[in-house]
Order: C-alpha cells, then sequence, then structure tokens
C-alpha cells in the first residue's frame, strides 16, 4: 500500500553516546540535512539495547526502530557491546517477522562520531525506507492491536529469550562473518524454531484466549497459524495445565 503523501514516521533511535551520538551532533553542527523523524534515545552503548526496548517501541507504534553504534572492533566496553545488538537485532528481526511486523522496520548500524555524512546519508534512507512501507501495519497488512499483541507475547518472552540465546546461541569468536555464519545456518533455524516460536505461538495462544473462552479454529485464524499446530500448542498447554480444553473451545486456567 503506497503511504499517503502527508506520512511523517516516526523512528525510535537508540544511539551509543560514544560514537552515533557524536555523528548525529556532527551532522547537526555541520549543519548537514537530514529527515526529522527521529526521536533519539542516547544509551552509553548499542549493546544495551535489549530486545524488550524494541518491541515496546513497536508496540507503542513506531514506524521504524534505528540502533546506531561504534563499528565493529571500536566499542567502548569489553566485551564489546555492539557484537551484542549485532546478534540482538538479528533475533528481534527474526521475532518481529513472526508476530507479523516488517522486519526492515529495524535498522542497526555502525557510525562514528567523526561521520556526520554518514549519519546524514543513513537517515535519509532508512526514512526513505519508512516512508516506502507506510505507518506500521500498512505494509504488513495486519491492524496495529493484532501486531500489538504479538509484541506484547514477544515482550513477555524476552528473559526466556536472553537465557536461550546465551546458553545455545554462543558465537564462538566475536567475529562480523561467524554472527552471519550461525544465525543464517539451518542449524539455528531449527533451535530457533524448537526453542523460541513454538514458545512465543503458546504465548500468542494465551494472550488471545485469555480474555474469553474461544474456539481453537478461530485462535488459528485470529492469529494466522495452521489449525493443526495450534491444536499441537494447545495440547502441550492443557498438559501443563495451563489452559482447559471443552470440546472445541480453549479456556485459560487463571493463575492463583
Ligand atoms: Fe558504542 Fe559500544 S560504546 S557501541
Amino acid at each position: 500500500m503506497a503511504a499517503p503523501a502527508e506520512f511523517k514516521p516516526v523512528i525510535v533511535g537508540f544511539l551509543c553516546n560514544w560514537c552515533c551520538y557524536g555523528g548525529a551532533d556532527l551532522a547537526g553542527v555541520s549543519r548537514f540535512q537530514y529527515p526529522p523523524h527521529l526521536r533519539v534515545i542516547r544509551l552509553m552503548c548499542s549493546g544495551r539495547v535489549d530486545l524488550e526496548f524494541i518491541f515496546r517501541a513497536f508496540a507503542q507504534k513506531a514506524d521504524g526502530v534505528f540502533i546506531g553504534g561504534c563499528h565493529l572492533s571500536d566499542c567502548h566496553y569489553n566485551p564489546e557491546g555492539n557484537y551484542d545488538a549485532l546478534g540482538n537485532s538479528m533475533i528481534a528481526k527474526r521475532i518481529l517477522e513472526n508476530v507479523g511486523v516488517n522486519p526492515e522496520r529495524l535498522r542497526l548500524e555502525w557510525v562514528s562520531a567523526g561521520e556526520g555524512i554518514r549519519f546524514a546519508e543513513v537517515m535519509h534512507d532508512l526514512s526513505a525506507k519508512i516512508r516506502s512501507l507506510g505507518p506500521l501495519g500498512s505494509s504488513e497488512g495486519k491492524p496495529v492491536p493484532e501486531l500489538q499483541a504479538g509484541l506484547q507475547a514477544a515482550t513477555e518472552l524476552v528473559p526466556y529469550i536472553k537465557l536461550v540465546e546465551r546458553e545455545r546461541f554462543r558465537v564462538p569468536e566475536r567475529k562480523e562473518e561467524n554472527y552471519h555464519k550461525l544465525f543464517g545456518s539451518a542449524e539455528f533455524d531449527k533451535l530457533f524454531r524448537e526453542l523460541i516460536l513454538d514458545k512465543l505461538a503458546m504465548a500468542r495462544i494465551m494472550g488471545y484466549a485469555r480474555p474469553q473462552p474461544v474456539a481453537a479454529s478461530e485462535i488459528a485464524t485470529g492469529l494466522n497459524l495452521p489449525a493443526a499446530e495450534v491444536a499441537q500448542h494447545l495440547n502441550m498447554l492443557a498438559q501443563r495445565g495451563m489452559v482447559k480444553l471443552d470440546g472445541n473451545q480453549v479456556r485459560v486456567v487463571a493463575v492463583a
């Protein structure tokens, strides 16, 4: 869907204090022009950007999220936080895609404090991209409340995701190519589905059925999940005592 001409995207930008924020400052001092769509949040390091920050920004209707850090090997902290940002952004994109948010709405870039021009160029490019996607939900073809429900389920899962990331998605040596190799591998795909996406689907099902009993078929339609997959997750949730199945009706068991 084409963006309306007057669309002014809201892009939440997490900028590392030592590099990208300096680049943004230099762009301003040097009077380099760039679109005014970025809402800046200054952090000490791009590695501080928690998955939860990203999901919450989108849940609050940001049209885009930008993470700007020091170039790899230039991070001011040890171990280098920008490698954590790289891994987090790869995981976040997978989860965003799974809950229906276009992952191209999230961008990670390295910009040094001396790269004012580069900062302005990145902002031009990112703004153009987000404008072409339109407001959150338009390129996705989904209503925002539906995306928010998925983002809420993902946010609730963040502590678990971090645990899995630390234990199972460890990159052996901090090199950019190793991150692409691991996160692009078939083995990672399989683990990610088993360890995270299945849990996320169950969290989304719980969220969908929590307000009132609902038919399993309605859950499948509402969450755009295959009916067989929903049935499998419901059986698992019923075994754990988290839902009750009365015929085709699903009722979430209240936690005492
Ligand atoms: Fe800039 Fe770590 S201090 S990314």
